[in-house]
């Protein structure tokens, strides 16, 4: 090996004590370029360098001052002066011995892929002005030193793993010279050190996202430099400091996504400056401040999800004439639509989201006038009267247009098609009649497609099945007749298509090209014929309800092919023949129901089988087997109903006596049969309304619940008491018993019977029987042997797994999902809470207590209003 010149020599001897790290004497250190040399290779030993970036350029031929991303200054005898490698995949963690750099003045050890922990010598840094570590893995807390460094100006840190609190209590933030920091998308906790404040020159102040709780410091109203004051996406409590409407010079306010309450201060409107004010996700309530019409350059205004009430400033539009997006969703604002006109001065504007308020009247035909950039506007889930303007047609670049759950009128507009760019269309829940134009199959870029629960009529549109992209399409709950296009089955990219409830007729074709399809309904139509063999290849469907048609013949064995189905509904059809053995096969089947067809044989076991309850199985033909659910055993092996082959050899061989004794058989059957369709028939009709509950006397409730004792209370609600009760059948019931004292108790009544009449879901509290004469009113309904959610959340010693819990959220999710979306009328349950949900036997959650359910009719009836009444609750805020 060649002997290398002197000057190497030192440097690889240099280099050698760095790793090994040979004992030195602090105390008497001096810096010298040779510190630095030193402090860099040890940087160097601690990244990973996968790109080998160090390791082909830092070479000891030449000065560190040449190495990439290092930066001298020359007059200080080549000390080093900043470290920059923005985007440099170094991998590794940070080097304490960076520490030494005596004269660094900027590190910049951005999106580096390091991990570790940020090291505290760090602070020792005497000239450091600039340090940015963001985007990387770093965990552990932030020093606390480092806020106490007299240098720093930007320290930027977000989007790492940042935990901890920033400084111990009783301390302070003594950075003097801090202009910019980000702290934000970390997991940091504890207050937000009312400190900053001391930051004279503090110009951005940036913590969201993270876990910060407790209060916004008033102090912050003294920063008066301060442009940006990113608190957005913690834990923040209280309310808005008056005292911040003293940041003048502030363009980018953000608080969304905290836990702030009061009143949105006046005092912001002084904020001249403002060009993002997001205060979304949060109490907030009172109404939106007139005096914000002061802060002119607004671009994003962002109030969704508070509680905010009152009307939109109907000039918003002329005073915030740079407005880009205007987000006021979610709250409870009423008044006209006026504002609407104002906002065409807004030629920037291009997202206006104001679903779930209280908005009433016409949409202006202003709304044509809107800024052409106008992408996405929705204005679903209020009180809109009226046709759909005409006028949208100009607003040629929108892509979502939402205007769901109102009480529109009229016709879907046929200049729609103009819209070439929409992909999102809702119109559902209005009371749109006519038929669907076929023009909006020229609609081609659109994605989903809702009209579900109109009054539209006539045949669906052939034209429609040119949307090629089309992933989720409803149009059930209306009153569409004739076929389903044959094309329909080759739109591939379907991902949920919903027909139920129309007067579809026709025959169900092949349908295994939809192989991305996760939920089709087709239920509660007139289609007939058999059930397509196809249907087995749909390998990602999990909910495929196919009730209430007339369909025919056998139930495919190829079914078994539904390998992620969860929920099949068969029912009410005439399906005939033997039970595929093979669903039983179906490993995430949870909700099976082939109730009244015409099926028989053997119940398969196993798997779902062994869940099955007798109302999934009910008003069939023959079925056997299944012991446990009250089935007749079937017959002996040899004369096995299910494999029909042994069946008819035994007819050959054995004639006369296969007659009588099937024909004693089938007598008896026949029998039980009938005798259980009577029974069931009462209750099979229950799903549509009061009519047919069973008949329950007075006296009857009096015995039940032993004369509406004490000791059979279980609880006592707003207009009533809820007893126990066993009925002289021996089931166990809740009696709710009004009191009819209370003012609005009656109408109360009458509301949740009506609610109760349309409604029939697993996860809501059946109805049993309505015992109603003048001076007495009670429901009976199903009894909830676990009591409710709120003792279980709120109890001593009971206790919920994570589970439970989720099972419970679902369950109550899909309650809500079927009352906002399934039924002819939206009925929204106004009063969720712990204490509303009810636990059965097996922990399966109903939802009950619609004694507000506020019903929002589709059309020109009268909304029943219940907003003063009831308990404080959750009210949905809307998509
Ligand atoms: C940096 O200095 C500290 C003491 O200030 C010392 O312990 C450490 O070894 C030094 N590192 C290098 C690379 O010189
Ligand atoms: C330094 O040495 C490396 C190999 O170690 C070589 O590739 C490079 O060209 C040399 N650079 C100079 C400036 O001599
Ligand atoms: C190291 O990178 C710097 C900056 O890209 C470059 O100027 C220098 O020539 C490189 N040195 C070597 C040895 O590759
Ligand atoms: C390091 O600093 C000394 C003075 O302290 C200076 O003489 C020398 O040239 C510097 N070394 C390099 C490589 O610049
Ligand atoms: C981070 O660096 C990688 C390259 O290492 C780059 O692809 C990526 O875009 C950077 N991320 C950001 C947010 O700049
Ligand atoms: C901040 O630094 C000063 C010296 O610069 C020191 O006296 C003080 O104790 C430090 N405070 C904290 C909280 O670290
Ligand atoms: C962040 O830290 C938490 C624990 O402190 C850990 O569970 C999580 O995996 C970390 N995330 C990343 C992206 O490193
Ligand atoms: C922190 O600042 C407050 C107010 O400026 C002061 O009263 C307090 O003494 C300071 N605490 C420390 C530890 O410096
Ligand atoms: C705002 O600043 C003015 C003077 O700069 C001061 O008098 C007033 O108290 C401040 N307001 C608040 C709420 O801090
Ligand atoms: C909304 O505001 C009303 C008063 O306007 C209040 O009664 C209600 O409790 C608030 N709701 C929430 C969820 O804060």
């Amino acid at each position: 090996m060649k002997q290398p010149p002197p000057r190497f020599l030192s440097v690889q001897v240099v280099f050698l004590l760095s790793i090994f790290s040979f004992p030195q004497q602090p105390a008497s250190r001096k810096y010298t370029n040779l510190t630095d040399l030193e402090s860099l290779l040890a940087f160097k030993a601690q990244v990973r360098d996968p790109h080998a970036i160090l390791s082909t350029n830092w070479t000891s031929n030449t000065s560190f001052c040449n190495w990439i991303g290092v930066s001298c200054s020359r007059r200080h005898h080549e000390r080093v002066t900043a470290i920059d490698f923005l985007n440099f995949p170094l991998q590794g963690t940070i080097s304490p011995h960076l520490s030494n750099l005596s004269f660094l003045s900027r590190l910049d050890l951005a999106n580096c892929s390091l991990a570790g922990s940020i090291p505290q010598v760090l602070s020792q840094l005497p000239r450091l002005e600039e340090l940015y570590l963001e985007e990387n893995s770093l965990y552990g807390s932030i020093p606390t030193a480092i806020f106490n460094m007299s240098s720093l100006v930007q320290f930027f840190c977000s989007d790492n793993n940042l935990s901890g609190t920033l400084i111990s209590n009783g301390s302070n933030i003594t950075l003097p010279r801090l202009q910019r920091i980000s702290l934000s998308a970390n997991q940091l906790t504890g207050e937000i050190p009312s400190s900053f404040a001391q930051c004279r020159d503090l110009e951005s102040l940036s913590l969201s996202l993270n876990e910060f709780n407790g209060i916004i410091p008033a102090d912050l109203g003294s920063l008066t430099e301060l442009r940006k004051l990113y608190l957005g996406g913690n834990r923040l409590s209280g309310i808005i400091p008056k005292s911040l409407g003293n940041l003048t010079k502030l363009d980018g306010f953000d608080l969304s996504i905290n836990m702030l309450t009061g009143i949105i201060p006046k005092e912001l409107g002084n904020l001249a400056n403002l060009q993002n004010l997001l205060l979304g996700d949060n109490g907030f309530s009172g109404s939106i401040p007139t005096s914000l019409l002061n802060c002119s350059r607004i671009e994003i205004f962002e109030l969704a999800v508070n509680n905010l009430t009152g009307p939109v400033p109907a000039s918003i539009g002329k005073s915030m004439p740079l407005l880009t997006r205007l987000l006021l969703g979610g709250n409870r604002l009423s008044g006209d639509l006026d504002f609407i006109t104002s906002l065409s001065n807004c030629r920037d504007l291009y997202y206006l989201h104001l679903i779930g308020n209280e908005l009433r009247g016409v949409l202006p035909s202003s709304i044509g006038n809107l800024s052409i950039n106008l992408q996405h506007l929705f204005a679903g889930l209020n009180f809109i009267r009226g046709e759909v303007p005409t006028g949208l047609k100009n607003l040629s670049n929108l892509v979502s247009l939402h205007l769901g759950g109102n009480e529109l009128i009229g016709t879907i507009p046929l200049s729609f098609p103009r819209l070439e760019k929409l992909q999102y269309m809702s119109l559902h829940g209005n009371g749109i009649s006519g038929s669907i134009p076929s023009e909006l199959g020229l609609l081609r870029s659109l994605n989903v497609l809702r009209l579900e629960n109109n009054r539209l009529v006539g045949p669906i549109p052939y034209s429609i099945s040119n949307i090629s992209g089309i992933q989720y399409l409803a149009l059930s709950g209306n009153r569409l007749s004739s076929n389903i296009p044959l094309d329909f089955w080759s739109l591939t990219s379907l991902i949920e298509l919903h027909l139920s409830k129309n007067m579809l007729d026709g025959l169900l074709p092949s349908v295994g090209s939809l192989e991305y399809l996760n939920i089709l309904d087709l239920s509660s139509n007139m289609l007939s014929g058999n059930l397509s063999s196809s249907l087995g290849r749909l390998q990602v469907l999990t909910h495929l309800d196919l009730s209430n048609n007339s369909f025919e013949g056998q139930i495919p064995s190829s079914l078994s092919g539904l390998i992620s189905i969860k929920y099949l509904n068969l029912s009410n059809n005439f399906l005939s023949g033997d039970l595929p053995k093979s669903l039983a096969n179906l490993s995430y089947l949870e909700i099976l129901d082939l109730s009244f067809n015409k099926l028989e044989g053997q119940i398969p076991e196993g798997r779902v089988f062994s869940n099955l309850s007798i109302p999934s199985l009910e008003g069939n033909t023959a079925l056997c087997g299944a012991p446990l659910l009250d089935f007749p055993p079937c017959p002996s092996n040899a004369v096995n109903f299910h494999s029909t082959r042994k069946l008819q050899l035994i007819k050959y061989i054995l004639p006369p006596i296969l007659f009588v004794v099937l024909g004693f058989a089938s007598f008896c059957l026949i029998r039980v049969i009938y005798q259980r369709r009577k029974k069931i028939t009462v209750t099979r009709t229950v799903s549509t309304g009061l009519d047919e509950q069973r008949v329950i006397s007075y006296l009857e409730l009096v015995r039940a619940t032993e004369n509406f004792s004490d000791a059979n209370l279980v609880g006592k609600g707003s207009f009533g008491s809820v007893f126990r009760g066993c009925l002289d059948d021996g089931l166990t019931v809740a009696v709710k018993v009004l009191n009819l004292e209370v003012e609005g108790a009656l109408k109360s009544f009458d509301e949740e019977c009506r609610a109760l009449s349309m409604v029939r879901h697993r996860n809501l509290i059946k109805i049993i029987s309505i015992c109603s004469n003048h001076d007495f009113k009670a429901l009976v309904l199903q009894f909830m042997p676990n009591m409710s959610l709120e003792r279980w959340i709120y109890g001593n010693n009971q206790c919920l797994d994570l589970l439970q819990r989720l099972n419970i959220m679902v369950d109550v999710s899909s309650a809500l999902e079927y009352l906002h979306h399934h039924l002819p009328r939206t009925v929204l349950h106004c009063d969720l809470k712990p204490s509303n949900v009810l636990l059965d036997e097996g922990m399966v959650a109903h939802l009950g207590d619609f004694g507000i359910a506020k019903l929002m009719f589709g059309d020109n009836q009268s909304v029943v209003t219940a907003t003063t009444r009831g308990t404080i609750g959750y009210i949905a805020p809307g998509l």
